[in-house]
């Protein structure tokens, strides 16, 4: 068992969305160990998505990051942070897999819908950023 962070972003959030979300993580053995709903400030996003300071999308990322409401949350299951990237697809919907959420319910390469940790260490990082470890179970 190992665990992974993911988020249902804003543009998913205001699309009615979440439920969905979090009926396929279930579907797909990946349990909800923790979850909350926040409204990200926008220094928050930019703490968050930290390695991508450099680059070139990080003020719009870190803007629509703070837009509106979000869900995060902890999953747990087998290879939970591979397995989790791997249903939500590429960044980029229109090169995501059919079936991703991605390719499914994405807006465009900014407004994809989902997060999802890319290596168990920024899983560790991303998960301590907004849970404390009693507020998973
Ligand atoms: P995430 O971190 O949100 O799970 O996405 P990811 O690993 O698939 O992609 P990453 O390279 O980490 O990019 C983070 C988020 O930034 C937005 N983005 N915009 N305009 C652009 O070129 C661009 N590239 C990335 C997306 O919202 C992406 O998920
Ligand atoms: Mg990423």
């Amino acid at each position: 068992m190992s665990r992974t962070f993911a988020i249902i972003k804003p543009d998913a959030v205001e699309r009615k969305l979440t439920g969905i979300i979090i009926d396929r993580m279930e579907r797909e053995g990946l349990q909800v160990v923790a979850l909350k709903r926040l409204h990200m400030t926008k220094k928050q996003a930019e703490g968050f998505y930290a390695e991508h300071k450099a680059r070139p999308f990080f003020a719009s990322l870190t803007g629509y990051m703070a837009s509106g409401p979000c869900y995060v949350a902890a999953l747990e299951g087998e290879n939970a942070q591979p397995r989790w990237r791997d249903i939500m697809g590429a960044t980029n919907p229109e090169q995501a897999a059919p079936g991703t959420i991605r390719k499914e319910l994405a807006v465009d390469l900014e407004k994809n819908s989902v997060h999802g940790s890319d290596s168990e260490t920024s899983a560790a990082r991303e998960i301590a950023y907004f849970f404390s470890e009693l507020e998973i179970v």
